[in-house]
């Protein structure tokens, strides 16, 4: 009998695979997406380094999702994430708009951790 694939993409306290570290190049993204309060939500997974950041893939601007295929995000030569529906710019540190339509507004955070060479849900 074969592995459940599902069974494998879960850990130990209900936290949640999203996806291989080694399947973001660094300084890349990847979409994923996540039960988060009970509802499916679209995540932005963004990789610097050995650490990830994630926000909901939600524009604050006008409540689009900011990549123009999935998992295929914009980023500008100064290194911030753009919009590709009307392009907002957001600071990849933290989140915030820098330029744009929501200059000022800021991309929701999602809580996620690398842990054994995965980037997991950081469940509650
Ligand atoms: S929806 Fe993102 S800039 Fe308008």
């Amino acid at each position: 009998m074969g592995e459940d694939v599902r069974t494998s993409l879960k850990h130990g306290g209900g936290a949640t695979v999203l996806v291989a570290l080694s399947q973001i190049a660094d300084g890349g993204f990847a979409e994923a997406e996540a039960d988060i309060d009970g509802d499916a939500e679209p995540l932005i997974l963004y990789r610097d380094g050995d650490t990830v950041r994630a926000w909901l893939n939600i524009c604050p601007h006008a409540g689009r999702r900011l990549d123009w295929a999935p998992g295929q995000f914009l980023k500008s030569r100064e290194g911030l994430l753009v919009c590709a529906v009307h392009g907002a710019s957001f600071d990849l540190a933290n989140g915030g708009c820098v330029a744009g339509p929501c200059r000022g507004e800021s991309l929701r955070a999602v809580a996620v951790v690398v842990r054994d060479g995965n980037v997991l849900l950081d469940a509650p």
